[in-house]
């Protein structure tokens, strides 16, 4: 075995710059202010304008900040991986389209789906591909457009308020011997398949002959679907439990760890999290406030807000964790 490591060496986020606030949300179904903040605490987040801002227009300019925060060219990369659970197309996806904008030659790209944990797997797939010799740099991409897939009415009420559109991009590349970025020391993945209908969308679906008929369309069955309190249980309970496990795969202590950035979900989830392990409320970094839930985007959105915003120095330990539909829960863990 060589010393070969994978490095995270550039972050980089976009977000669109229509702001939809709790109360602009008001004007089209029944809900409030209060109810949004006291339930998720959320204020406010982005939309993109419907027609003219695509799923592969944020990752652009996610990837591009990325990119240059590394130092590098998009003509510098080996391979893309993109995770989405809001395809530009149901097929070829997202990832396409972000190559042909990028302008990348012909290196593979692919769709990752694994959800709001669609990041951190993407993360443990570059780190893999890296670390063997597969690739010598990665661009990893967390890229949703919910904004339209929900239902901005009050029969989709409990789903919309959560969910907003963003990317955020990080650049993974090898370094035998000298360190290069900030070191990834472990991911580790988990999927519990038996709860997939727990928070799904059921159609267009490819067991049915076309997918979709008119009066599916006039229920809404193409809207996400959630049973909101058990999502929320399996999350409070798993999420503790794989970073914990992350943590111990590393030999490295909780109060060891400088930042913990959460899937943002929801922040009384996080309060949650953070409570039932005695972690300190200023060791936690949250924007759920601004974005809402952008699903595989919110933890590269994250990590390239706090690198910007100072909260994270190098040389500090930043673990990361989520959870989402499948169900899938993951957590990963870097030497900044
Ligand atoms: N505005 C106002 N009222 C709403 C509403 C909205 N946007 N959405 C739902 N309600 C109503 C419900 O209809 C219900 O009314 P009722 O009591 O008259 O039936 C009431 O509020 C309570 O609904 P409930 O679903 O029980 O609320 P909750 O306390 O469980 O909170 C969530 C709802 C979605 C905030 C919460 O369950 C949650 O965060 N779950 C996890 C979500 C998540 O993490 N999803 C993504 C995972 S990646």
């Amino acid at each position: 075995m060589t010393d070969r490591r994978a490095h995270i060496t550039g972050t980089g986020m976009y977000v669109p710059e229509r702001v939809v606030t709790n109360e602009d949300l008001t004007k089209l179904m029944d809900t409030s202010d209060e109810w949004i903040q006291q339930r998720s605490g959320i204020r406010e987040r982005r939309h993109v304008e419907p027609g003219e801002e695509t799923p592969a227009d944020l990752a652009l300019h996610a990837s591009r900040r990325a990119l240059e925060d590394a130092g590098l060219g998009p003509g510098d990369i080996d391979c893309i991986v993109l995770a989405t659970l809001s395809a530009q197309a149901d097929f070829p996806g997202t990832s396409f389209f972000l190559h042909e904008r990028l302008g990348v030659g012909d290196i593979p790209c692919m769709d990752l789906r694994a959800q709001c944990c669609g990041f951190l797997y993407s993360l443990q797939m570059a780190d893999s591909l890296v670390r063997t010799g597969v690739y010598g740099r990665v661009l990893v991409v967390g890229c949703e457009v919910h904004s339209t897939g929900i239902e901005l009415a009050t029969r989709g009420r409990d789903v919309a308020v959560l969910f907003g559109d963003g990317a955020g991009a990080v650049v993974v590349e090898a370094s035998d011997g000298a360190p290069k970025g900030s070191e990834i020391l472990e991911i580790r993945l988990h999927a519990e398949g038996r709860h997939a209908k727990k928070l799904w969308v059921e159609y267009p679906n490819s067991c049915f002959p076309g997918r979709l008929t008119h009066e599916l369309l006039d229920a809404g069955a193409i809207y996400p679907k959630m049973e909101g309190r058990f999502v929320f249980k399996h999350a409070v309970t798993r999420m503790p439990e794989v970073l914990l496990e992350t943590l111990n795969a590393a030999s490295v202590k909780l109060e060891d760890v400088d930042l913990f950035l959460f899937h943002q979900a929801n922040l009384r989830i996080n309060e949650f999290v953070a409570k039932s392990l005695e972690i300190p409320p200023e060791k936690v970094f949250n924007n759920i406030e601004r974005y809402g839930n952008c699903s595989a985007a919110s933890i590269p959105m994250l990590l390239a807000e706090a690198t910007r915003q100072g909260r994270l120095a190098k040389g500090q330990l930043v673990a990361m964790t989520a959870f989402g539909s499948g169900f899938t829960w993951a957590s990963g863990l870097v030497r900044w």
